[in-house]
């Protein structure tokens, strides 16, 4: 994979998933510019990253439209272009849905919803006039195998519903050498998880494991690399989507 100049804006890139494709990213000479709404866990992850001089940061809430933007005239403003949109940023949470409440519903959508429609549309006008991208959504495998013991029909909805958009916008964009893709992961083992909590998580999954954030670096690099994959939605999960075990 050429990677010399290329530039990828990271939403979620303090932490877990996002972090660790940030680095990745870094590593195989891209420019990144990350995101996520702390400005002080950025600049940890910036200490992290050996204060890279091509890791560049926008703090805010990826639900508002004006971080899009911003995230995007940073990236134009210091790197020229951008080539490659991960959307990394994500909230889960599971519950019976005679519980979830209206604050669980709002952050639900906002963050996975609207935090996939504003940078991929700013990702979308600057690609197609760019002469091409690549955008690649992280969504959920629980979103195409629900599990009777992680009731959770919000996250089913959301990232069910990114995952539909991304066949979609995958054709519309097609002919304008945008190519649009997805990974659903089953559990991986990130600070989303409260210490320790993973372990009991490994009956997700008919391999027994937990993921860790190297699996979806994985899937990532090979989305980035592949010329002719659009559409796709790749599950990292063990196998948990493969059927009933
Ligand atoms: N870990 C898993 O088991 C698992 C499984 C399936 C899918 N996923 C998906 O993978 C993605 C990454 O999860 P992770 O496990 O890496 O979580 P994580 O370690 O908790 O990291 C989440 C990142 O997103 C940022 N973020 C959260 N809300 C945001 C918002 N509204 N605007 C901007 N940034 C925001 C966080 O920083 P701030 O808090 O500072 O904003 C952090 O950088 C999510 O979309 C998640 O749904 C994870």
């Amino acid at each position: 994979m050429n990677t010399d100049s290329q530039t990828a804006i990271v939403t979620g890139a303090s932490s877990g998933i996002g972090f660790a494709v940030t680095e990745a990213l870094l590593g195989l000479g891209f420019n990144v510019v990350g995101n996520a709404r702390s400005d002080r866990r950025l600049i940890d992850a910036a200490t992290r990253l050996n204060h890279s001089s091509r890791f560049v940061h926008v703090a805010g809430d990826i639900a508002d439209p004006a971080v899009a933007d911003a995230l995007f005239e940073t990236a134009i403003a210091r790197f020229r272009s951008v080539d490659v949109l991960v959307n990394c940023a994500g909230a889960f949470v599971a519950k019976p849905i005679v519980d979830y409440t209206e604050e669980d519903l709002d952050l639900l959508i906002n963050t996975n919803l609207k935090g996939f429609f504003y940078p991929a549309q700013r990702a979308a006008r600057h690609m197609t006039a760019n002469g091409g991208g690549h955008i690649v959504s992280i969504t959920a495998s629980i979103a195409m195998q629900p599990h009777v013991r992680v009731p959770s029909v919000i996250p089913a909805l959301v990232k069910g519903g990114i995952n539909a958009a991304v066949r979609a916008l995958a054709l519309e964009l097609a002919a304008r050498n945008v190519r649009v893709n997805a990974i659903a992961p089953g559990v991986i083992d990130t600070p989303l998880h409260e210490p320790g909590a993973v372990e009991n998580y490994r009956a997700l999954a008919p391999s027994g494991a937990v993921g860790t954030t190297q699996d979806v670096v994985d899937a990532v690099l090979y989305l980035v690399g592949s010329r002719f994959v659009t559409g796709v939605v790749v599950p990292v999960d063990g196998g948990a989507t493969a059927g009933v075990w």
